[in-house]
């Protein structure tokens, strides 16, 4: 992993379920960096999705990066199930716990890398007291819970300030297209979260391109 370019991970979120493993073959050989794995657990957002059993399943599939993206309470119950796994980069929400720090020497533990993301109505300040213990900053720009929204350019703002202060990967997870692409990359992300964009288009390395 590298910080000198721009990398893409497409969120499975929006990929054709039933034929998940094909899906994730493909965005691979369309030039993908990572896979992002969106967690949701009902409670944190109002939304269910995927557990460990599916990121196992999508492992062996796959060499890029496992990027998992826990939208769920109480995450630090969770780390050892998704680091077996085979996730490669554990990311959790500063809201959804007390001790952030905790959560990060837990994920440490086990040998993984390490996000911490804020919602749109989270002050990026918030991840300042952790910026030196992660690898990475997940700014949401969009209400977390499900794909397909719309980008909230008020978001720009956090990608700024944070691109001062912090050398790490600066990831966006939200109504990333082509146009919005040039909008984050410009404030300093350097990773970004592409869902309905890649796997709704036809050509999957087109979108991908299209994105750096
Ligand atoms: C939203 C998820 C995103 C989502 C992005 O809660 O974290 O990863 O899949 O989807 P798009 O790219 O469609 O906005
Ligand atoms: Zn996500």
């Amino acid at each position: 992993m590298t910080n000198d370019t721009i990398l893409i991970a497409p969120s499975i979120l929006s990929a054709d379920f039933s034929r998940l493993g094909e899906e994730v073959r493909a965005v691979e050989k369309a030039g993908a960096d990572w896979v992002h794995v969106d967690v949701m657990d009902g409670k944190f957002v109002p939304n269910i999705t995927i557990g460990p059993l599916v990121v196992a399943a999508i492992r062996p599939v796959t060499k890029l990066v496992m990027d998992v993206h826990l939208m769920i309470d109480d995450p630090i119950k969770y780390v050892d199930q998704f680091s077996k796994a085979g996730s490669d980069l554990i990311t959790f929400h500063v809201e959804a716990c007390n001790d952030p720090g905790g959560v990060i020497k837990k994920i440490r533990s086990n040998g993984k890398k390490v996000g911490i993301s804020v919602k749109p109505g989270t002050q990026i300040e918030s991840a300042y007291d952790f910026l030196d213990k992660v690898d990475m900053v997940l700014i949401m720009t969009v209400e977390p819970g499900f794909g397909g929204q719309s980008f909230m350019v008020g978001m720009v703002e956090k990608i700024e300030k944070l691109h001062k202060k912090f050398r790490g990967f600066i990831q966006v997870d939200g109504g990333i297209n082509a146009e919005t692409a040039k909008i984050v990359t410009k404030a300093g992300a350097n990773v970004l979260v592409a869902g309905s964009y890649v796997f709704g288009s036809k050509d999957y390395k087109q979108a991908i391109m299209s994105l750096r």
